[in-house]
């Protein structure tokens, strides 16, 4: 949450720093903001309400300069007004910072600094720890001032520190993520790898109590605690600018969708011997949890079914906001599984923390694996979805019930079943991406548009594509949806069904059919409008949607037809599917 972006080099700082939040976008798109350091030591700033993607560089009108730091806000603390977007000055004008994460004493730390005297700007947390370092700037050099400001916040944390001198910058983490990338004569320091990919792939990252001091275009690393010299290994990375490009669609969220043609085959390709370990673990583990957040939570509970019908093994699948509950149930003998796409959603990483703790194993389900989730867990399979840039996400929820699946499969014993059915599943994912299929949700899309309420059941598998169904629905069309499993309805939520409700009914090719076509009659007898997903089309349904038939795996195919109807009733309320309102890609606060 929140995109940060530093550089000190050669190359003019604005262009670089733009060039970075554009590519940081997802993580917050509020407002932006850049401050640089002439060489002769004047500081400039420009702010704004709204996104960076269209604004040019030479209309920001800034000077040269070789160092500056850029901001993209995903607001936490104050609204969304230019006086509380980033970079922040200290009272004195002195030190300019960014900032990613939130201040849980910011309450206390802001009376304290209104006691000295000092005067605040905005509403941020960000603007006390700007101040708090210029109030310890005054007896300490500001490597010194930023250490000891760090060990007065609480909370999960990422800064980054410029004095208008323009000599150095100055960066640290405790709980958000920060990666220094060092090109030829340049440095960057930013939350994500994409922000300086077209220069660098060569990177270093900062774990949490580490500090990196960057002066004449060299990185020095240091511990937060002690402020004593560490060395860091310097790491390439294995990331191809081109595949965050849109090609010639017109969102990246649709680009995402039709690249399941390819990510859903390659997520099948695992480490066998690996999932066989790990499946043996899990076997043997008293008390696995599965944990993720949003849609990958909705992954985790696919988990908790997928294993019990597949492999006959219970697992606790809890969202990680949620986990702190549960926390006591951890021992040496838990296992923790964890489903993240970007690999540094905030709830997660606290999980992951108490779980280590206690020597529980970690186990990734990940996509991008040089995440600080990554870093943490002790075995990590990779989803292979390359990267994902909607904030929705959709190939890397595909990819991460395969992998699911295949570790089911290999708790059952027989991997190889589990990798035969998956790619023919595969397949046939490719074959309904089409335009003609487009065609027909685009159809459907129209008839729901101008609907206030849309309901989605499943039963059984499909009660957690039910759920990623709604989380879909909601994020781009911003249509109230909500999932039930559908032996649920007519214990409440059947109230809600009224003339013409719309109903979306996710049928499984397994022994839940019946019930579930017999649900949606009893829907439909209240008046509701019933549109089927399901691989025939059956009487009760006003319009259907077809997927291939797929047996016992139809959560593979029918999530697919939803996150396409998503899309379209995106593109209908004209919204911007790749950037949702209020919502950023990676969720780096708690
Ligand atoms: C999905 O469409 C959402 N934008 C969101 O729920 C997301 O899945 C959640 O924030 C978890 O993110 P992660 O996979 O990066 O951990």
């Amino acid at each position: 949450m929140c995109g940060i972006i530093a550089y000190q080099g050669v190359h003019n700082a604005d262009q670089r720093i733009v060039e970075g939040l554009k590519h940081l976008e997802y993580r917050g798109y509020d407002s932006w903001g850049i401050a640089v350091a002439t060489a002769t030591g004047k500081m400039h700033r420009k702010r704004q309400v709204g996104e960076i993607g269209k604004v040019s560089l030479k209309s920001l009108n800034l000077p040269e300069a070789h160092i500056g730091i850029g901001h993209t806000r995903w607001a936490t603390h104050g609204g969304v007004t230019q006086k509380n977007a980033h970079p922040h000055f200290s009272m004195n004008k002195k030190i300019v910072l960014v900032h990613n994460g939130i201040v849980e004493n910011d309450e206390v730390l802001r009376k304290e600094l209104r006691k000295k005297g000092y005067v605040f700007q905005s509403e941020t947390d960000s603007e006390v720890v700007v101040n708090l370092i210029e109030n310890y700037r005054k007896k300490v050099s500001l490597k010194e001032a930023v250490r000891k400001t760090m060990k007065d916040i609480a909370g999960r944390n990422a800064i980054v520190v410029l004095e208008q001198d323009g000599k150095e910058l100055i960066a640290t983490r405790n709980g958000s993520p920060l990666i220094v990338g060092v090109g030829e004569k340049e440095v960057y320091i930013a939350s994500d790898i994409p922000a300086f990919l077209e220069h660098t792939q060569t990177v270093y990252y900062l774990d949490d109590g580490q500090m990196v001091v960057v002066q004449e275009g060299k990185p020095q690393f240091f511990d937060l605690t002690n402020g004593k010299k560490i060395s860091r290994r310097k790491i390439t990375v294995d990331i191809e600018p081109e595949q965050a490009e849109k090609g010639s669609y017109d969102h990246f969220m649709i680009k995402e969708i039709m690249d399941q043609k390819e990510t859903t085959r390659k997520a099948v390709d695992q480490n066998e011997r690996q999932l066989m370990e790990v499946a043996k673990m899990i076997k043997k583990a008293y008390g696995s949890f599965l944990v993720g957040c949003g849609s990958a939570a909705a992954v985790c509970k696919l988990g908790e079914y997928i294993f019990s019908t597949v492999a006959n093994k219970h697992i606790n699948a809890v969202e990680a906001s949620e986990f702190r509950h549960f926390f006591g149930f951890l021992t040496s003998k838990s296992l923790m599984i964890v489903v993240s796409q970007s690999g540094e959603t905030a709830d997660v990483i606290e999980a992951i923390e108490v779980a280590k703790k206690k020597n529980v194993k970690i186990i990734g389900i990940l996509n991008n694996t040089n995440s600080t989730i990554g870093r943490l867990a002790d075995y990590v399979f990779p989803i292979h979805a390359g990267q994902e840039r909607a904030v929705a996400s959709t190939k890397a929820i595909t990819a991460q019930f395969v992998v699911m699946t295949l570790l089911a499969y290999a708790a059952k014993g027989n991997v190889l079943e589990g990798k035969r059915k998956l790619v023919d599943v595969a397949s046939q994912m490719n074959e309904l991406l089409n335009p003609r299929y487009e065609k027909h949700i685009q159809r459907i899309a129209r008839v729901l548009k101008n609907k206030e309420h849309v309901y989605i059941l499943g039963r059984g598998l499909n009660v957690p594509v039910a759920k990623e169904s709604s989380i879909k629905i909601q994020e781009i069309s911003y249509i109230h949806a909500e999932s039930f499993a559908a032996g649920e309805l007519k214990h409440g939520p059947l109230a809600l069904v009224t003339k013409g409700t719309p109903v979306i009914v996710l049928v499984g090719k397994d022994d839940t059919e019946d019930e579930m076509l017999s649900n949606a009659k009893e829907v439909k007898a209240r008046g509701g409008m019933i549109i089927g997903i399901s691989p025939e089309n059956h009487s009760v349904f006003d319009h259907w949607l077809h997927v291939p038939n797929v047996g016992d795996m139809s959560y593979m195919v029918n999530i697919l037809p939803v996150q396409l109807l998503s899309y379209y009733l995106g593109i209908m309320k004209g919204h911007n599917p790749d950037k949702p309102r209020n919502l950023a890609k990676s969720v780096t606060v708690k």
